[in-house]
């Protein structure tokens, strides 16, 4: 089983060797990677086996304090079960391993923060010259990605008022001149270490479980424009330029710092994308410019509100015929209790992302209906996870994503 495991990760270290599980180390870099040295290596790959230790070993106790102490307790004090996620979370509240627990979760995100910032920091200026350069890594390819900002974007009220997830400045910070801070925090690991390396290498998972998706779902379909949402620094951009290599990809963020990062990434990994500082909810593409829009875990950090004008704009500006594409994690409806609400809930109230919770009680298809697309048009359902490797980029991963579907 473990072999199994290591062969999916497909990572391994200077001397060859596959490592057990993923390590930090084993990350995915480019020509425009912050670089790092020997402690600082060894300081990220403990932040990473701490996620693990903790998702591991210390949440399923949580389950266990659940159901021997407090669902009892509660029962005892008002005659029922808890009804829904947020009696669970006040119960557990008070309880002193659930308390341990979130102080473990904490501290791992801000050790990851604080050790990334770190890192990022000292070589600022060396990252922004890379991420202007450009650096070479093109495989001899023709069509060259572009980079638009606008330093005039309105940064939405719901990002623009808090850290995302406690990362410091967000994703659209500008600390200093054409900086690329934000972008190369992300990139120097987040989503890999809280995904534990399950969703690749260079964290493109997402962007390959779409392309799976759609081809075996959609066989005929062969998008010629396509454009990807809330793409930060195009981790799952890149999949669709490489699973559709002739069609023109563009990919849309509000934040300056990621989109740098992004459009250096790109190119340092030889695939051409077109960046542009844009918010979704009202873009500047022409109407109908797209067969296929995407985003990945994007809509839950967006609010309400914005959630119903993104899925009107992509209604907008697909082609006829063209299909929308979203990947999250299931509505809290489809939770097989109150308890595994409650668990999956955790960020809304301790990890500064305020709308996680609202958006998973979203009626997704009254969202597409009301934007415009047919019931019969509209899917919700579960996808196989990638965890893509060096020998195959759609290989499938342990899990599966959610997926918000509609065609025009
Ligand atoms: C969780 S990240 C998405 C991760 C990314 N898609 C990936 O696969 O790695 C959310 C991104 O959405 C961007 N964002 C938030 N609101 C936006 C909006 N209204 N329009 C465009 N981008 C937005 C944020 O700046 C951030 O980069």
């Amino acid at each position: 089983m473990a072999q199994a495991q290591n062969e999916n990760l497909g990572f391994s270290d200077s001397a060859g060797n596959r490592p057990k599980e993923a390590t930090w180390r084993g990350r995915g870099t480019h020509a425009a990677s912050a670089d790092t040295n020997h402690d600082e290596a060894s300081r990220m790959d403990f932040v990473m086996t701490l996620f693990r230790h903790i998702g591991r070993n210390v949440a399923p106790g949580h389950q266990t304090v659940f159901d021997k102490k407090v669902e009892p307790d509660f029962v005892k004090k008002a005659g029922r079960k808890p009804k829904d996620r947020h009696e669970v979370r006040k119960a557990m509240l008070e309880n002193p391993y659930f308390q341990y627990w979130s102080h473990l979760r904490l501290y791992s995100q801000e050790a990851s923060y604080y050790e990334r910032s770190q890192i990022v920091d000292r070589q600022l200026d060396a990252l922004i010259d890379k991420a202007k350069k450009v650096p070479a890594g093109r495989k001899g390819k023709n069509d060259k990605g572009s980079l638009t900002l606008n330093p005039a974007l309105v940064i939405p009220p719901y990002q623009a008022h808090f850290d995302m997830h406690w990362m410091p400045g967000s994703y659209f910070t500008e600390f200093t001149k054409d900086d690329v801070a934000g972008g190369a925090m992300y990139d120097t690991g987040g989503l890999y270490i809280t995904s534990s390396g399950h969703l690749g290498a260079y964290n493109d998972g997402a962007g390959y479980a779409i392309a799976r998706y759609i081809q075996s779902k959609f066989p005929t379909f062969k998008p010629k424009r396509i454009l990807d949402e809330g793409c930060t620094t195009g981790s799952n951009t890149v999949p669709l330029k490489d699973a559709w290599p002739q069609a023109e990809v563009h990919a849309i963020d509000i934040g300056a710092p990621v989109l740098r990062t992004a459009h250096a990434r790109s190119e340092a990994l030889g695939l051409a994308v077109h960046y542009s500082q844009q918010d979704a909810e009202h873009t500047n593409f022409k109407t109908g410019s797209f067969d296929l829009i995407s985003s990945s875990m994007f809509l839950h950090e967006t609010a309400r509100k914005a959630v119903h004008n993104i899925v009107k704009e992509c209604y907008r500006l697909l082609s006829p015929g063209g299909i929308m594409v979203h990947v999250e994690q299931p509505p809290f409806s489809w939770a097989k209790s109150p308890f595994d609400q409650m668990t999956r809930d955790w960020d809304t109230h301790n990890n500064n992302e305020p709308f996680w919770g609202a958006m998973h009680d979203m009626d997704l298809e009254k969202v597409a209906l009301e934007a415009g697309f047919k019931k019969e048009n509209i899917t919700l359902e579960m996808v196989p996870l990638v965890t893509p490797t060096e020998s195959d980029k759609y290989a499938l991963g342990k899990g599966a994503w959610f997926v918000f579907v509609a065609r025009k």
